[in-house]
């Protein structure tokens, strides 16, 4: 293949990947939205994301920053099994929230984790609002 057309190809590729990301959280938007939830806030999100919740049982803090780090952009470190996590930029990782399973996977888990609940409807969808805009 001649470099021209490569480049046409990852070009596209890449469009490609970009809208398949877009999808997955519109589509968890418009779940949300027959949930209930009107308006998504990233400013609501940034907030929950940064806010210090206390373990019922080990009055241990914790916050998603716990696992995932303080600057996004960077990787983050698992709390307990010390694993690297990637960034959690779109920015600079690409490969993120493009699979709504995988999004609700994590919310259920990390939500109960941190908050020590489910995180809602409005909450998720403003997390996510502050999320894909870094
Ligand atoms: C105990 C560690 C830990 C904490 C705390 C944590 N996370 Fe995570 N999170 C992970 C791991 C591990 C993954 C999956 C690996 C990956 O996606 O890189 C993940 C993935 C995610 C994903 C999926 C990303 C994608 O690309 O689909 C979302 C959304 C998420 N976390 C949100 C949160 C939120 C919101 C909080 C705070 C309420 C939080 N996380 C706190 C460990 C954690």
């Amino acid at each position: 293949m001649n470099s021209r057309i490569t480049g046409i190809a990852i070009f596209t590729l890449s469009m490609i990947s970009a809208s398949a990301q877009a999808d997955a959280i519109s589509e968890l938007e418009a779940v949300y939205r027959t949930q209930g939830v009107s308006q998504f806030s990233a400013s609501s999100g940034e907030a929950l994301w940064k806010n210090d919740f206390v373990d019922s049982k080990s009055a241990e803090t914790r916050n998603c920053g716990s696992c995932h780090g303080a600057d996004l952009a960077r990787a983050g470190k698992h709390n307990t099994t010390g694993k690297t996590i990637e960034p959690m930029a779109r920015s600079v990782n690409p490969e993120r929230y493009s699979d709504t399973r995988k999004i609700e996977k994590w919310f259920l888990r990390n939500c109960k984790w941190t908050l020590g609940r489910e995180c809602s409807a409005q909450e998720k969808g403003d997390v996510l609002a502050y999320l894909k805009s870094l």
